[in-house]
């Protein structure tokens, strides 16, 4: 039997959201460069409509990092598959993530990059689910809490499938 898919989160609430995110970090930011380093996969939607709503200088780079999965669990190892292009020593970065879920990619990111002395290191995440984490760490820009539900759509999968769906839905097997 396929799965069925409920919508979460409607595309409409996403872009507001996702708007105001924009106007917060801009204010934020001023006229400062950031660095903004997508988390591929699933963070290439909100990044692409985050970008929009920024109006500071930006610059663009992008890693890849993957979490020893099956499906929808987690089990903690980590491996950074695409690095950066350059260096970020002294500049601010932002790092755009899909979803803080256990806080394990963040946290293993979140070091990493720290090494590399950027001037300020923040991190702004589509979605949330504080329940599930096994360390503590947050996100200074967050769009949305969610339940302990595994969701796709909006960048996320389920393996590989649905990043293209434009709302946010729960998958109800
Ligand atoms: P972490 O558990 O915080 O390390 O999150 C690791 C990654 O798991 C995220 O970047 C997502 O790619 C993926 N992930 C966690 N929860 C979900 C979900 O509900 N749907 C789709 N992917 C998820
Ligand atoms: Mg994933």
């Amino acid at each position: 039997m396929s799965p069925r898919l409920e919508v979460l989160i409607p595309a409409t609430r996403i872009a507001a959201r996702v708007a105001e995110l924009g106007a917060t970090i801009s204010r934020d930011y001023g006229d400062g460069e950031i660095v903004i380093i997508g988390v591929l996969k699933g963070s290439f939607m909100f990044m692409a409509d985050l970008l929009r709503h920024i109006t500071c200088p930006v610059t663009l780079e992008f890693m890849a990092a993957r979490s020893y999965d099956a499906g929808t669990t987690t089990s903690g190892q980590i491996e950074v598959t695409k690095d950066l292009g350059r260096p970020i020593e002294g500049k601010d970065v932002l790092l755009v993530e899909d979803i803080i879920d256990t806080g394990l990619t963040l946290n293993y990111l979140k070091l990493l990059l720290a090494q590399r002395q950027p001037r300020s290191l923040k991190t702004a995440a589509f979605l949330d689910k504080p329940s599930r984490r096994r360390i503590q760490i947050s996100g200074e820009y967050i769009g949305f809490e969610i339940e302990d539900k595994f969701v796709v759509g909006y960048g996320l999968d389920f393996e590989q499938k649905y990043r293209n769906l434009k709302d946010l839905c729960v998958l109800v097997s």
